[in-house]
């Protein structure tokens, strides 16, 4: 059977778009050919792209072996290695998966909670009032401080430092459309001022710190350390092997890229939704009142509207528009359509998202639909799904809800200009256009504004 149907315009004009106005490619191609259409884009074999639950559904509970994801993301190959989470498959794939996933969930993740509100918090005290600060670099500041020290446990020091450094640099660098689309066209390194050659140098950096990090702990193991590093050093595989340095390099700068951009970003929109629409921004002011400034990271998990917000954030405009590709590996039907080997699907998370049937008013920031009802798996995915949903997704949302949770009970904050924005592409991601500042008034006494306001 042959693929469902989709744009018969030419491959470039479509990768173009893709990377140029991915939502509204998007929104215009379901509006032409409905919830399941294949896109052409660039050298990349064509992928089918699906925004019906139920077809969600049969992607995401296929048993075992039906799909591949791996195999589709070999494009990340020379930043993440082969021996990344995200570019392995089968049982090697389920392994690493459950040695990564503890300190993402539970008792571990949750003994980050302090970590993330004091490193929020000496952000905060930087700030000046009347003093606009741009969210992004500051978020960003952020999310990597706290997945350097949950990954390495580093607190401080010049490897850290340097890493900090180069990986911001890095990941910033990659994040431009046009530069993605020069890597796409030129994927080779032709000298320092290719984009291969650029990011191949930045990558040689990387690897010497991780590679020296990883030299230094495996000298001096502390049993009673509790970041993924040390848990990563610990672990024997069903021979009793531990992991190789380079498996270790692999996993290492998979969680860096994976976890650091998606989360920053999420908590750039949180914030600006949070500062846009006043009635957000008192509904969740007098959820959060009650709690003062020295909250229990518990207490804040729980909150309810807190949590609506952090949904509608991450459903708007979800940090991904797709999942991994699927490659089907076993033919396969969904809702009808028979599948062949070779052949790639998708879950288009966005377009989900935006389905009216589901998410009324889907173009308007409306928390509340969280707290009114509860969406499937298969209708509100940000996270993915099946067996490659996003492993940082519990750990993602509790930092997400501590940041904006640190930054609400101490400061009070206004945009500087504050307007409808739509969402631009950064790198694979979606993000808010850069530029936006808040702009930091009067600092908040346990939770209150101080009497002589
Ligand atoms: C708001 C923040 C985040 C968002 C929106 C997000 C989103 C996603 C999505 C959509 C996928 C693909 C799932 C699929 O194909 O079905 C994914 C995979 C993944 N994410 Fe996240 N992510 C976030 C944060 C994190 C964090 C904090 C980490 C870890 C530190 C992380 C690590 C990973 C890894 C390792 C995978 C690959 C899983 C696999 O292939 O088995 N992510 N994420």
């Amino acid at each position: 059977m042959s693929l469902p149907a989709g744009p018969a315009s030419p491959s470039p004009f479509q990768l173009m778009r893709w990377l140029g106005r991915p939502t509204e490619y998007l929104e215009a191609t379901r509006g032409r050919f409905g919830d399941a259409f294949t896109m052409r884009i660039g050298v990349f074999p064509p992928l089918v792209l699906l925004s019906d639950p139920q077809a969600i559904q049969q992607l995401f509970s296929a048993e075992s072996g039906t799909f591949d994801a791996g195999a589709s993301n070999q494009a990340l190959k020379p930043t993440l290695g082969s021996n990344s989470l995200l570019l392995l498959d089968g049982e090697r794939h389920q392994q690493q998966r459950k040695l990564l996933m503890p300190p993402f969930h539970g008792e571990r993740m949750r003994s980050y909670g302090e970590l993330i509100r004091q490193l929020t918090s000496q952000v905060i005290a930087g700030l000046q009032p009347g003093s606009p600060f741009l969210i992004r670099s500051t978020m960003q500041r952020i999310s990597l401080s706290v997945i350097l020290q949950a990954v390495f446990g580093l607190e401080g020091g010049a490897r850290l430092r340097q890493l900090r450094r180069i990986l911001s640099n890095m990941l910033d660098t990659m994040s431009a459309p046009l530069l993605m689309g020069l890597l796409l066209l030129l994927p080779d390194d032709l000298g320092p001022w290719s984009p291969r050659g650029q990011l191949n140098r930045s990558l040689e950096q990387i690897d010497a710190l991780l590679y020296a990090e990883i030299r230094e702990r495996r000298q001096r193991p502390d049993p009673a350390a509790n970041d993924i590093l040390s848990l990563l050093l610990a672990a024997r595989d069903e021979r009793g092997e531990p992991m190789s340095d380079v498996e270790l390099r692999d996993e290492l700068m998979t969680l860096l890229v994976a976890g650091h951009e998606t989360t920053a970003t999420s908590l750039v929109w949180a914030l600006y939704w949070i500062h846009y629409l006043p009635e957000v921004y008192q509904r969740l002011r007098a959820e959060l009142d009650g709690l003062g400034t020295d909250f229990d990271p518990e207490a804040v998990a729980r909150l309810p509207y807190l949590n609506a917000v952090c949904s509608e954030t991450l459903r708007i405009y979800p940090v991904a528009l797709i999942t991994s590709p699927r490659v089907v590996r076993k033919p396969v039907r969904i809702l009808g359509h028979e599948y062949t080997t070779g052949e790639r699907l998708t879950a288009a998370i966005y377009l989900t998202h935006h389905r009216s049937d589901i998410y009324p008013e889907s173009d308007r920031f409306r928390p509340e639909r969280f707290l009114e009802r509860t969406f499937s798996p298969y209708e509100y995915l940000p996270f993915g799904g099946g067996n490659r949903r996003c492993i940082g997704m519990a750990f993602a949302l509790y930092e997400m809800k501590l940041v904006l949770a640190t930054f609400l009970s101490q400061l009070e904050m206004h945009l500087v200009h504050p307007r409808p924005l739509l969402p631009v592409r950064r790198g694979v991601t979606l993000a808010p256009p850069d530029g936006l500042y808040l702009m930091p008034g009067t600092r908040r006494v346990c939770g209150r504004v101080p009497a002589s306001v």
